[in-house]
């Protein structure tokens, strides 16, 4: 079987790395992928925004599975094209993945089937947003309607720093036609969480909960990034919240989807704050988190692609197995990120990183030049370790990252660390 992963980060080496554990699988392709993707398959140069020359590939390739990782190609409706074309591919369609492809349509949606969420308003003129904004006063929260790369939410401490976002999202168009409307919203406080669920359109199954960690710096400091770390099985999800969110959130999610006529079908991670009136959904993404897929995937004991092929028959099978040991993930950055960083420092020590019992390291932002592996992004390396526990996997993954070294190499040293203080 030829399988094709969509993407070119950690997530996607994750992918990779879990479906080149399929007996079934003999052949992976990834578009773009990256240069660890490349050691379990080939690499194609095509830029995942074009739909019609991925198609054209795959159909040629007779590519028996395509796996997308990335929001984009989903929101621009890659699984619509292949399905007219006839051919496999794991995630939902354009209209199911507006559920984050626009934050309007994801409050609406919620408001409709009686999700909880932070209250909102919507705005498609900007003098208007910025009247409510002085009115309600600060702290709020202003999102761009469309995708805007991760950038797109401001928490806005004061009225000035709201009135900035709009000024910036409606007026300079920083983000294009995704500025064209904007959410304002209340600002909750609390712990956040993500829960991811994979559903055939009908049912769901829960995935091991995961824990990321978005701050740059330690104790949850500096700017939001894509994520530092994530950890799993996630202690924060007590059985009582567990139970809250299926209930609350997934449930009358997939239901209401369904039935819309657009059925869900594929990852839904729903970001979850627990907060002291209960928990609130802060959105909705349609695909695996990054860099929870590496902790999440690395505790799968069943077949990827088996359960790929499940979800797009509607035949979800009723429990997934999971490895009862933790797995935990540690990003390594480029220093500066994920505001401004430098780019081609030379990487050494992933194989003696490797040679640590269970050491993973997946490629994000690497590329090689004149032979070398060297850095190529914000995020570079997620180094994945195991252990019975999560001290243990902590040490272990700790051991591994000191082994690895790049310049302005900058990681947390506290992945996991929460976890400890619930357990
Ligand atoms: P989103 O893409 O909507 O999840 O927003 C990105 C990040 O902004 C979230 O992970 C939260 O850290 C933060 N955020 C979003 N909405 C709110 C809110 N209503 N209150 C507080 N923080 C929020
Ligand atoms: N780690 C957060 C995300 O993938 O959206």
């Amino acid at each position: 079987m030829k399988v094709l992963i969509i993407g070119s980060g950690g997530r996607e080496h994750s992918l990779a790395w879990k479906v080149s554990k399929s007996p079934k699988v003999k052949e992976i392709f990834a578009i773009r992928g990256n240069p660890g993707i490349n050691r379990l398959g080939k690499c194609v140069d095509i830029d995942i925004s074009n739909i019609k020359t991925i198609t054209n590939f795959a159909k040629e390739n007779k590519i028996d599975l395509t796996i997308v990782g990335p929001e984009t190609p989903l929101v621009a409706g890659i699984v619509n094209k292949f399905e007219e074309a006839g051919l496999k591919i794991f995630g939902p369609s354009k209209e199911a993945a507006k559920l984050e492809g626009s934050k309007v349509f994801s409050k609406e949606i919620m408001k409709e089937f009686g999700i909880p969420t932070a209250d909102f308003k919507v705005f498609e003129n900007a003098e208007k947003a910025k009247r409510y904004i002085k009115e309600k006063g600060a702290p709020l929260v202003v999102k761009a309607d469309g995708l805007a790369a991760g950038k797109g939410v401001t928490v806005a401490k004061t009225v000035k720093e709201a009135l900035e976002a709009i000024e910036k999202i409606m007026v300079e168009k920083i983000f294009g036609e995704a500025g064209n409307k904007v959410v304002v919203e209340e600002c909750l406080q609390g712990e956040e969480a993500s829960y991811l669920v994979i559903s055939d359109g009908e049912r769901y199954i829960p995935l091991a909960p995961a824990q990321d960690h978005k701050a740059v710096f330690d104790s949850d400091k500096g700017p939001n990034t894509g994520g530092m770390g994530a950890y799993s099985p996630a202690p924060i999800f007590s059985p009582e919240i567990e139970k809250e969110v299926k209930k609350k959130v997934i449930e009358p999610i997939i239901k209401g989807m369904k039935e819309r006529g657009t059925p869900f079908k594929g990852i839904l991670y729903a970001g979850i704050m627990i907060t002291d009136d209960g928990i609130k959904t802060l959105e909705f993404n349609v695909r695996f988190g990054d860099p929870e897929a590496q902790v999440i995937l690395r505790r799968l004991e069943d077949d990827l692609v088996d359960i790929c092929f499940d979800t797009i028959n509607g035949k979800l099978p009723e429990k997934l197995n999971w490895d009862k040991r933790t797995s935990i993930c540690v990003v390594l950055t480029s220093k500066g990120y994920p505001e401004k960083y430098e780019k081609r420092g030379k990487i050494t020590g992933i194989e003696e990183a490797e040679k640590i019992d269970d050491i993973t390291v997946f490629h994000a932002g690497t590329t090689i030049k004149n032979g070398k592996l060297v850095t190529n992004g914000g995020r570079v390396l997620n180094v994945t370790a195991m252990g019975k526990d999560t001290k243990e996997a902590i040490k272990n993954v700790y051991e591994a990252v000191n082994k690895i070294q790049f310049e302005g190499m900058h990681f947390r040293k506290d992945i996991g660390a929460k976890a400890l203080k619930i357990l």
